[in-house]
């Protein structure tokens, strides 16, 4: 039950205070607030009028230690984690850091308690059992939902499993390498081997179903302010060969700026929010997975591997001899921040984790919501992004290297339109007090829209206030009167 993003705050505010309720927050790592205290400080939104309560209040705190008196969007690191650590203040909020959860206990369909060891250094003298009334999982991963064993999926549908069009293998034209780039080490010669990252698999049917997931990456705070910047040297496990096709898709576009392959959004005090940009980028693509499933282990490799992916490639783009002068130049005014993770050596504590599991729950959201064509009446949170969703494996096409799997669709942003409480509630015949408002019922298409952070700390609202009201009328999570739960939430 790591919590991420700002679901905690009502949690707190809330059940723990204003309704009598006590809470225990676990935090798997040393930081409360995911990638949003983690890097994102480009925040990703449609219309703004679907940013409500808790998350409203969340960017409006940001706004003020700006000295704005307005939501602001666009934020360093370090203010989001000041801004979450002001709800636990106020509430009054123990938190458990570096902890995770290892078992739980289930009686008459119900999550009587949960084993919880420490992240860090797991030893089963340091081991605590929580025994609670209700759970939430806020976690990017869902493992609290999966030890209680309520149903979950990952990868991709197929378009024929929900009547959807965008779900499944989708080779389209975003973030896509233009024609001719040869995928071979030796160009044109294929007993010579594919270059990294690009799979030997056989391009499947457009729409097809899978276990593949979006790439993930990381968020990348860095600084152009001399003073407050650490040069950015070389990552364990560098090896120049991984960025090959950088050097293939440079000559190839001659770009001006480093910024056509590194997304470069600016953030307050010469620092940025740097995301991946165009077919070869700071996307893993296919590196994670083995992630939704894998032991904490196997999820620890993964991580490591992404760091030192996107931190290699930093380093390739400022140093290796084949990269264009110009854009040697523009990556050296960057650096690590001395004023960001003082406790992890300036790097984030968080991977862009943007989709793992999903679970399938009691309604599940398809693109049809996403589109506004299937409405549903019991919606406690507001999402109104298009469906995101990045790349999610790089193939030989016609003798050419391709991504597939980035769908941004429809190309305006939806308006905004409502998640259903049946999204974050399992089925009714597998568990009556859990709570599930980020690994929520959601197709893969589905979720690339609903997956903002905002829309996140909405849906924790909502579960923070239905679990409460559940607890007070003696009854399951399925029964909670979601009318009086949108008047709460003040939700027409
Ligand atoms: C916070 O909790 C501690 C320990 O339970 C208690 O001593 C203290 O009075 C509480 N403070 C507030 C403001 O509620
Ligand atoms: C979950 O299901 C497995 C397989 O049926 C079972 O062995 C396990 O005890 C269940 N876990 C809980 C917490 O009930
Ligand atoms: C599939 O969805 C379309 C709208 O996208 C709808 O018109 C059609 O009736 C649906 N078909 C089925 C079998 O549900
Ligand atoms: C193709 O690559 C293989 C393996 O590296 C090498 O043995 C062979 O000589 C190459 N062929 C040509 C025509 O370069
Ligand atoms: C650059 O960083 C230094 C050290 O953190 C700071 O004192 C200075 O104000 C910063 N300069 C600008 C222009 O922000
Ligand atoms: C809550 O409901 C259960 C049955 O659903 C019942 O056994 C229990 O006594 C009830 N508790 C209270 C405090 O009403």
């Amino acid at each position: 039950m790591a919590l991420k993003e700002a679901l905690l705050l009502l949690l707190f505010k809330c059940c723990a205070k204003k309704l009598g309720k006590s809470v225990v927050l676990i935090e798997s790592g040393r930081h409360l607030g995911g990638v949003t205290s983690g890097g994102l400080g480009f925040t990703d939104y449609g219309d703004k009028s679907a940013i409500i309560g808790l998350a409203e209040d969340f960017y409006h705190r940001i706004g003020v230690k700006y000295g704005k008196t307005t939501e602001t969007y666009t934020f360093e690191p370090h203010v989001a984690e000041v801004v979450y650590n002001s709800y636990i203040t106020e509430a009054n909020v123990s938190v458990f850091f570096d902890y995770r959860i290892i078992s739980a206990k289930i009686v008459d369909k119900k999550v009587e308690s949960i084993v919880v060891e420490k992240s860090s250094d797991s030893q089963i003298s340091t081991n605590v059992v929580i025994t609670a009334k209700m759970f939430i999982d806020c976690s990017y991963e869902g493992d609290l939902m999966s030890r209680a064993n309520i149903s979950y999926t990952f990868g991709r549908e197929s378009n024929a499993l929900h009547n959807e069009t965008h779900n499944g293998v989708q080779m389209l034209t975003k973030h896509q390498f233009p024609d001719g780039i040869d995928p071979y080490v030796i160009p044109g010669n294929k007993s010579s081997g594919l270059l990294w990252g690009i799979s030997d698999e056989t391009l499947a049917r457009q729409g097809s179903g899978d276990k593949k997931i979006q790439s993930f990456n990381y968020r990348i705070c860095l600084t152009n302010n001399k003073t407050n910047r650490i040069d950015i040297t070389k990552p364990d496990n560098y090896n120049p060969q991984h960025f090959q096709l950088l050097i293939r898709l440079i000559e190839k576009t001659k770009p001006k700026s480093m910024r056509s392959f590194l997304k470069q959004d600016l953030m307050p005090n010469h620092k940025t929010d740097f995301n991946n940009e165009g077919p070869f980028s700071t996307d893993a693509i296919a590196m994670n997975y083995e992630y939704p499933d894998g032991s904490y282990e196997t999820r620890k490799k993964i991580v490591k591997q992404h760091e030192d992916y996107n931190k290699g490639f930093l380093y390739f783009v400022g140093h290796d001899p084949q990269v264009p002068q110009h854009l040697r130049d523009e990556m050296l005014t960057w650096g690590y921040p001395k004023d960001e993770y003082k406790d992890n050596n300036h790097w984030t504590h968080q991977l862009y984790i943007r989709e793992s599991r999903r679970m399938s729950g009691q309604y599940l959201m398809t693109e049809r919501n996403a589109l506004g064509t299937d409405v549903v009446t019991d919606g406690i949170a507001m999402a109104s992004y298009r469906m995101d969703s990045h790349n999610a494996e790089r193939v030989v096409v016609n003798g050419m290297v391709k991504n597939e799997g980035d769908v941004q669709w429809p190309q305006n942003y939806p308006h905004p339109y409502p998640v259903s409480y049946g999204s974050v509630v399992p089925k009714s015949s597998e568990c009556h007090n859990v709570l599930v408002p980020v690994c929520l019922s959601a197709t893969h298409i589905a979720y690339g829209s609903i997956r903002m952070e905002y829309t996140f700390m909405e849906l924790g609202e909502a579960s923070a206030v239905a679990a409460v009201m559940a607890l007070e009328a003696n009854t399951s999570v399925q029964e909670v009167d979601t009318k009086a739960l949108k008047e709460k939430l003040n939700i027409k």
